[in-house]
């Protein structure tokens, strides 16, 4: 019997401050950064985002969506056997977030490891832990997308801090007899590395270079519109389906414009999109699993619905998910 993976869960977690554009604009006011709601929702359909408290970290995030996620499965963390976290941001250089969380949950002993692809990062581990259930490597894995990305953003620059916030996704993913997993389409370019990064490091006790995240922002939109569009047709190409067949389009929420560009190209109506963005900001990795648990919880989103995930971030990466759920 063909053995597919399949998500029989899903959860996710915003931490509970919650910064609205207003509230953002009048702290940045206080350095002399110039911004305003009617920008940043013009230009990234952004009201708000959510940020950490001070030493809050990516595996506490983690582990409420984890939590919750089990839960919806009905699953408790000793039937994991798999965990990967995706993030750019993890608690520490080393050990892995994943490491961390696997001990939170109280659990140990089977595999975990993070996956950096910043905001491909839930696309390229649900990818992973797809190939390592249908190989026989594994059979229950937690698959968390989790970031703090308010700890690498330059509150000076106005033109990136608006954009992004923190918060955590995640899906337990299950062998299964039905497929689950349809297809997918992963891709990189490193010689784009300059548009999107945090360029610095830690070496000798000290930060080498700048560990604040810097974009060149209409490259990044372009590219990023390009590259979506082709992951798109390749995932569905693979599935032998056709946009016809997606009910609903879970993209990275990076920005509403990126996201209508994309629906508009394959002909998929903004209905069908789930787009959190407003409420979240791009959390990066946990975005797609963010937005997908909304929907879920909200009932849009139902069984057996066939939904296209797709992610695109620093790297360059991106790549895209066919499932039926
Ligand atoms: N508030 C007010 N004004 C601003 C702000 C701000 N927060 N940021 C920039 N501006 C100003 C600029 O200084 C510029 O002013 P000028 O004309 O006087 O020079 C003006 O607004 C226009 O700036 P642009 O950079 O041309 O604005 P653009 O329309 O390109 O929007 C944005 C910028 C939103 C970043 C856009 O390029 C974009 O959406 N890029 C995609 C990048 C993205 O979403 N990245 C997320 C991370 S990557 C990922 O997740 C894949």
């Amino acid at each position: 019997m063909t053995r597919y993976s399949r998500i029989t869960g899903t959860g996710s977690y915003l931490p509970p401050r919650r910064v609205s554009n207003a509230d953002l604009a009048a702290e940045l006011a206080t350095k002399g950064v110039e911004t305003s709601d009617a920008w940043i929702v013009e230009r990234t359909g952004i009201h708000a985002r959510h940020f950490c408290a001070p030493g809050v970290n990516c595996s506490d995030l983690a582990l409420e969506a984890s939590r919750m996620a089990l839960a919806a499965a009905g699953r408790t963390p000793s039937d994991i056997d798999l965990i990967i976290v995706a993030t750019s941001t993890p608690d520490m250089v080393f050990p892995a977030t994943a490491c961390i969380l696997q001990h939170k949950l109280g659990i140990a002993g089977c595999p975990a490891f993070d996956l950096q692809a910043v905001c491909s990062g839930f696309v390229y581990a649900l990818s992973v832990a797809d190939a390592m259930i249908r190989s026989g490597g594994a059979r229950r894995a937690l698959i968390v997308g989790s970031e703090v990305f308010s700890r690498i953003l330059d509150f000076n620059d106005r033109t990136t801090c608006v954009l992004f916030g923190d918060g955590a996704g995640a899906v337990v993913l299950e062998a299964s007899d039905q497929p689950g997993v349809l297809a997918t389409e992963l891709h990189a370019d490193g010689s784009h590395v300059g548009i999107l990064c945090v360029p610095g490091s830690v070496s000798g006790g000290q930060v080498l270079g700048d560990p604040l995240l810097k974009m060149d922002g209409q490259a990044v939109f372009k590219l990023a519109v390009g590259v979506l569009d082709k992951a798109a047709r390749a995932v569905l190409a693979k599935a032998g389906k056709t946009e016809a067949d997606i009910d609903w389009l879970i993209p990275h929420q990076a920005n509403v414009r990126i996201m209508q560009s994309t629906a508009r190209k394959l002909k998929v109506s903004m209905d069908k999109v789930v787009v959190t963005v407003g409420e979240h900001g791009n959390t990066s990795a946990a975005s797609i699993p963010l937005a997908l648990d909304a929907a879920v919880r909200s009932g849009r989103v139902e069984r057996g619905d066939t939904l296209l995930l797709e992610g695109v971030g620093g790297g360059f990466t991106w790549g895209a998910v066919l499932l039926n759920l």
